[in-house]
């Protein structure tokens, strides 16, 4: 193996920089403010790796790009494939569309202590969503998919803000979601998507 000689090595050049920064005179001030700034950025550093760990807060997975500009001709994102739905696994999938100046659908309702994946687009410009209590704090990039697992911790309305400056209407671009117990939620019923629209 290589390595035993790569970890003296390595050794070597940390002793060789430790000695050449004891070496270097510093204000005993000087130092004490150095010490307090990398104890913050420990704190910092520790934060951030125990919540990605443990409360699952992590940039969205995977690059995946959509047409921003067709979501309506596009399968995935067209309007009566929103909100919603349930796979034969029982896996819950939410597909929300984010656009000036509103999230659609309008209003949701999910069970409390499930997992979701939301999946999150947008149709006109950059918007953000952030449900408070939960590790929902996304950009959503036009152009891209934003997947996001979560749970809802219990029952509740849970407001959903856009955290992306996005125009003069940004201010007015939130919305609710209404939590259930997951004994009390039933799974929407899906209309049959074919020629529907022509019936109506
Ligand atoms: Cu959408 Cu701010």
């Amino acid at each position: 193996m290589q390595l035993e000689p790569l970890k003296q090595k390595c050794m070597q050049h940390l002793r060789e920089f430790y000695a050449q920064w004891r070496a270097i005179p510093i204000d005993k001030l000087e130092q004490k403010w150095i010490t307090i700034s990398l104890i913050v950025i420990g704190l910092f550093v520790g934060i951030i790796t125990v919540d990605a760990l443990f409360h699952s807060v992590n940039p969205p997975g995977k690059i995946e790009t959509v047409d921003s500009a067709s979501l309506h001709l596009n399968e995935e994102f067209a309007e009566e494939n929103l909100g919603v739905q349930v796979d034969a696994k029982g896996d819950i999938t939410i597909r929300m569309v984010a656009g000036r100046y509103s999230f659609f659908p309008k209003h949701i309702t999910v069970p409390a202590e499930t997992r979701l994946t939301f999946r999150w687009v947008s149709m006109d410009v950059l918007h953000g969503v952030h449900i408070p209590m939960t590790n929902m704090s996304t950009m959503i990039v036009p152009g891209y998919v934003a997947e996001i697992t979560t749970t809802f911790p219990k029952p509740g309305e849970y407001p959903m803000l856009c955290n992306e400056y996005c125009g003069l209407g940004h201010n007015h671009m939130w919305s609710n979601i209404s939590v259930l117990a997951r004994e009390d939620w039933v799974a929407p019923a899906r209309l049959p998507v074919e020629g529907a629209a022509n019936d109506k």
